[in-house]
């Protein structure tokens, strides 16, 4: 059983290990291969995405695995049915392992302790989001060669990010030096160990990460408005003209273009928001083949 329910606790050979298998399939010519012939994985998805489902998608078919999809809303949640309910009456049936996102955070690591086939986190509330994180320094070692050593900046909503936390505790074991930027009250009360920076000082990071304003998440009233937003926490294009030459921008997407990052920077030179979509395809390659392996 190899669930990934989270990136926290996870060693850097570990984590090194899945972005060393990210870079195998991403080097790997053929667009489709037998390694999980037989294999069926359920893809249950109770809060909306494009970028995880398709991603996950895309790498269970390329490796050949046979692909169930649930959507709670054409679902039988709909009319009450509970998320335990509905995992194990898929694993009655027979998948071999399950892509979860869910809305609630907390309940992944009960629910994977109550099921037998292997759980992968597609995100589940505010807690984790660990092949994001995954894809993310997949995405930086790349760029850079290494994570190791990297100044890296998480600007933004800080408080519902699952993205933030896994990528906290990952850049961590890598060894770099994370630091985060946000308004006081969209700081994360729950780790202490984080460190807050200014915007100015974000702007001198190797990796200046953009987080989308969860306007769903968020208590009426959080954010004065978008544009009251982008003039003290967004990366306007003035400000990513005082980057560093070297730095790059990242954002899990989807965007709020113009609230936390401006149009004219989503597809620029510095920009790896795209090439993050490109990468989760071989991370998530690598991750389900970590679950189902023998
Ligand atoms: N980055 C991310 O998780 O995007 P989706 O919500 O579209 O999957």
């Amino acid at each position: 059983q190899r669930s990934l329910l989270g990136l926290k606790g996870m060693d850097a050979t570990e984590l090194t290990s899945i972005l060393d298998r990210a870079a195998y399939w991403d080097a790997h010519t053929e667009k489709q291969v037998s390694v999980l012939q037989g294999k069926f994985v359920a893809n249950m998805f109770f809060e909306n995405s494009t970028r995880t489902r398709f991603s996950f998608e895309m790498a269970e078919k390329r490796l050949g695995a046979e692909v169930l999809n649930f959507t709670a809303a054409a679902s039988s949640v709909e009319k009450g049915e509970s998320i335990y309910d509905t995992v194990r009456t898929l694993e009655s049936m027979g998948i071999d392992a399950g892509i979860i996102r869910l809305k609630p955070a907390g309940v992944l690591q009960e629910l994977a302790e109550k099921v037998n086939v292997p759980l992968i986190n597609a995100g589940d509330g505010n807690n984790e989001h660990p092949t994001q994180a995954l894809l993310d320094l997949y995405t930086m070692r790349r760029h850079f060669g290494e994570v190791r050593g990297l100044n890296v900046t998480i600007v933004g909503d800080i408080m519902h990010s699952r993205v933030a936390r896994s990528n906290f505790w990952a850049l961590q074991a890598m060894g770099a030096n994370v630091s985060f930027c946000a308004p006081d009250n969209m700081r994360a009360g729950d780790i202490p160990q984080m460190r807050y920076v200014s915007m100015e000082e974000a702007l001198q990071s190797d990796v200046v990460m953009m987080l989308r304003v969860q306007l769903e998440r968020h208590a009426s009233g959080m954010i004065k408005s978008a544009e009251d937003y982008r003039l003290h926490y967004g990366l306007t294009e003035e400000r990513a003209a005082r980057m560093k030459e070297h730095a790059i921008i990242m954002h899990p997407a989807p965007v709020n273009r113009n609230v936390e990052i401006d149009d004219a920077l989503v597809e620029s030179s510095k920009s790896k928001i795209f090439t993050q979509m490109q990468n989760g395809v071989p991370i998530r390659m690598a991750v389900i083949e970590r679950a189902l392996r023998n």
